[in-house]
């Protein structure tokens, strides 16, 4: 198996591109198609003050990696989830990657700064895990990312990611999630735009960034998520790639492209039906807003959300 670039020995074949990398240019096959997704979607110039959400996974500690390698300025934040060990050994990950680097990381911690947990949160509100958990993380990038005047949030979600979100979007016709199923979401209030550079590039390529590139991160999946349709989305997806590689790159990408534009309608109206949450100040369709509901559920304590002062 010979690199596709220099001819040396390589150590990945990836089938959906017909081509095999050595270390060097794997990494830069990486960079490249990172570069490749902002430029495509216009996700943020080397201007803008990007926040990257980490979790200690490979993903996002990948995508932090490349952006800076890429030079463009990107902090990072990592969120206590108060999972148990889970929660403690993968944000050592985040801080130890940000240490060696001498990057920038905040650090929130949801029991410390909002008096719940995960498990907690989500039994008090009677949500599932994942429910609880993606409502309080979306909060947080938004807070800290207002707080500290940042322009753009970055997170790590792949293409097997999106691929299976759509998947399931499709097999229900959820057709208020499949308008707003992009790699960019627009800023509204002073909300920030969120973008997923890592669109073009999927969970085998990202684990292999990280080894070729030597950075340590946390192995384990979430206790909370086993068993969650998205994960078997993602199998029955992997499935068909193995007989037809490129299918779930055709299936996402050309979704962007010819399926999206079909669905605009119904992400406008659900847009245009956003008004301000009057606990937190947050963007929300009702009085207040589910993140602050389910706060008071678990008997937690909101945190009203400040700006900072513009730039000039
Ligand atoms: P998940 O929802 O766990 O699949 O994670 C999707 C993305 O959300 C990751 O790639 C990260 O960018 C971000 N993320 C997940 N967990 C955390 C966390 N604890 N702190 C900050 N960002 C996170
Ligand atoms: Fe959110 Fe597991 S990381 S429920
Ligand atoms: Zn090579
Ligand atoms: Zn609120």
């Amino acid at each position: 198996m010979k690199c596709r670039v220099c001819r040396g020995p390589a150590v990945i074949d990836l089938k959906r591109h017909n081509a095999n990398f050595c270390g060097e240019h794997f990494l830069r096959f990486c960079n490249s198609q990172v570069e490749k997704a902002i430029g495509e979607y216009d996700m943020f110039t080397k201007e803008d003050k990007l926040l990257v959400a980490v979790s200690g996974g490979k993903d996002s500690l990948a995508v932090w990696a490349i952006l800076i390698e890429l030079g463009y300025q990107a902090d990072g934040l990592y969120i206590g989830l108060g999972i148990g060990d889970y929660s403690d050994i993968s944000g050592q990950y985040a801080k130890d990657f940000a240490e060696a680097r001498d990057l920038n990381l905040h650090v929130v911690d949801l029991v410390e700064e909002y008096g719940y947990d995960v498990p907690n949160g989500s039994k008090a509100a009677k949500r599932v895990p994942c429910s609880a958990c993606g409502m309080s993380k979306r909060h947080i990038f938004d807070r800290v990312a207002l707080e500290h005047g940042y322009d753009v949030l970055v997170t790590g979600h792949n293409l097997d990611d999106e691929a299976a979100v759509l998947f399931g979007n499709v097999l229900h016709w959820q057709t208020d999630y499949l308008a707003r199923q992009h790699p960019v979401l627009p800023e509204r209030d002073g909300m920030p735009r969120k973008v997923k550079p890592l669109v073009r590039l999927d969970e085998r390529e990202m684990a292999a960034y990280c080894v070729v590139s030597g950075i340590d991160y946390m192995l384990d999946e979430c206790p909370m998520s086993a068993g969650n349709s998205h994960l078997r989305y993602k199998d029955a997806l992997n499935l068909v790639e193995q007989n037809s590689p490129g299918t779930k790159q055709a299936f996402f990408h050309k979704f962007l492209s010819q399926g999206a534009p079909f669905f605009a309608d119904a992400g406008e109206e659900a847009r245009a039906e956003l008004g301000t949450c009057a606990t937190c100040g947050g963007p929300t369709p009702n009085d207040v807003c589910a993140f602050c509901r389910l706060v008071e559920r678990a008997g937690g304590q909101p945190v009203k959300l400040t700006r900072a002062p513009a730039r000039s």
